[in-house]
């Protein structure tokens, strides 16, 4: 005789579940673990969650996000119908009841210790400080001391320029078989620093580009070299330029400083005219994985500081980007070879490795 849960009509969609089965896992061992904490004192297992749980988290995000992207099309005339699956009203499953039952029986038997914040009992602070996200710190081999965007950039910009290898972005670009620089007619320039992006879309022969950068000691450098029309100090994420005013949105290496991806994608499609381009040049996660190296520079009294850095894998891009609306048309692999070798030799270590990649996003319509 089929069990009641075989019975019962469909009422989530499938990654629905998946989600809600993570969520419920994720309580169930996070309440062991604060337990475990509080019976005995020991902070293993709380270091542990911080590290096992964002990979198992990321590997049911990414199997969620691959599945549906397989069996449903997200635009064109049927969209609606399309994403239908998605709105139907959602029941909780035995499974989640039992879970929540597990869960309340976990938290009756912590002490009156637990009141407090629950994020204190996780120390650093890695990205941002989000439970469950990829905390660079997980990753780190250098310990610098960590300075925020505005900080950094406000003292790296001394030296900036001399710092920053052409193979990581600019050899990149070249290598894109699209947009047709020529063919844009203004570009926004995301993160635009001292306006070396800027300055090789102007080669390209785009004829004007609007910058937004964070730190006013590096758009005063951008204002001297002159590539840009217009600069605005303001967040990537909310630029205050103009709705669909751009047929290409550039950003170049600084998504590592974000601690949200989708803010990005999202403010660029909102700058993006219909059919734009936004291409995005970005640290590759594997180099800051394996390298176990920040963003980072050294200031003027010698000392080696980093920047707070983020480790987005591919598929947070790909999932931030198709949230908002992109469709993938170009990715490109910077990988270290005898350029890099030539700028960097103590790299040869890296030989073969992946460090930079480069995203050709495509608005469609
Ligand atoms: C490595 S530099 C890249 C600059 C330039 N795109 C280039 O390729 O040389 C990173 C820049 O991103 C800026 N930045 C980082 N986070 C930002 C944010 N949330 N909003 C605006 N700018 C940001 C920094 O101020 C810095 O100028």
């Amino acid at each position: 005789m089929p069990s009641r849960l075989t019975r019962a009509p469909p009422t989530s969609a499938p990654t629905g579940t998946k989600g809600h089965n993570l969520a419920v896992s994720d309580v169930d061992s996070l309440t062991a673990v604060i337990a475990g904490h509080y019976r005995t004192g020991s902070t293993t297992g709380l270091d542990e969650y911080s590290v096992a749980c964002p990979r198992r988290v990321w590997r049911v995000q990414q199997f969620s996000w691959w599945m549906p992207s397989m069996m449903h099309r997200f635009g064109g005339p049927d969209a609606s119908f399309d994403r239908h699956p998605a709105t139907l009203p959602v029941r909780l499953s035995p499974h989640l009841h039992r879970g929540n039952h597990h869960l309340r029986r976990e938290l009756r038997r912590l002490p009156a210790a637990l009141n407090r914040p629950v994020e204190n009992l996780f120390r650093g602070g890695g990205a941002g400080g989000i439970i469950g996200a990829m905390e660079f710190r997980n990753f780190d081999a250098r310990g610098y001391r960590t300075v925020d965007v505005r900080t950094g950039y406000g003292e790296w910009v001394a030296n900036y320029e001399q710092t920053v290898e052409d193979v990581m972005d600019l050899a990149l670009l070249d290598r894109l078989q699209e947009p047709s620089w020529a063919a844009v007619t203004r570009a926004a320039d995301l993160g635009c620093g001292t306006g070396r992006t800027g300055q090789w879309l102007r080669g390209k022969g785009v004829p004007a580009i609007d910058g937004v950068d964070l730190t006013p000691e590096m758009l005063a450098v951008a204002q001297r070299r002159g590539a840009h029309d217009r600069l605005v100090e303001a967040d990537v994420a909310a630029t205050g330029l103009a709705d669909s005013a751009y047929d290409l949105v550039i950003s170049s290496l600084i998504d590592e400083h974000l601690d949200d991806l989708n803010r990005l994608y999202r403010e660029a499609w909102r700058l993006a005219a219909p059919k734009a381009a936004f291409v995005l040049v970005t640290f590759h996660p594997h180099f800051i994985m394996t390298s176990g190296m920040p963003t980072h520079y050294t200031n003027s009294a010698g000392e080696s500081v980093a920047i707070t850095t983020n480790v987005h894998l591919v598929s947070d891009h790909v999932a931030a980007a198709l949230a908002a609306g992109w469709r993938l048309a170009e990715l490109h692999e910077g990988v270290i070879g005898d350029a890099w070798v030539a700028v960097k030799p103590k790299w040869e270590r890296f030989r073969n490795h992946p460090i930079s990649a480069a995203y050709v996003w495509r608005k469609d319509g």
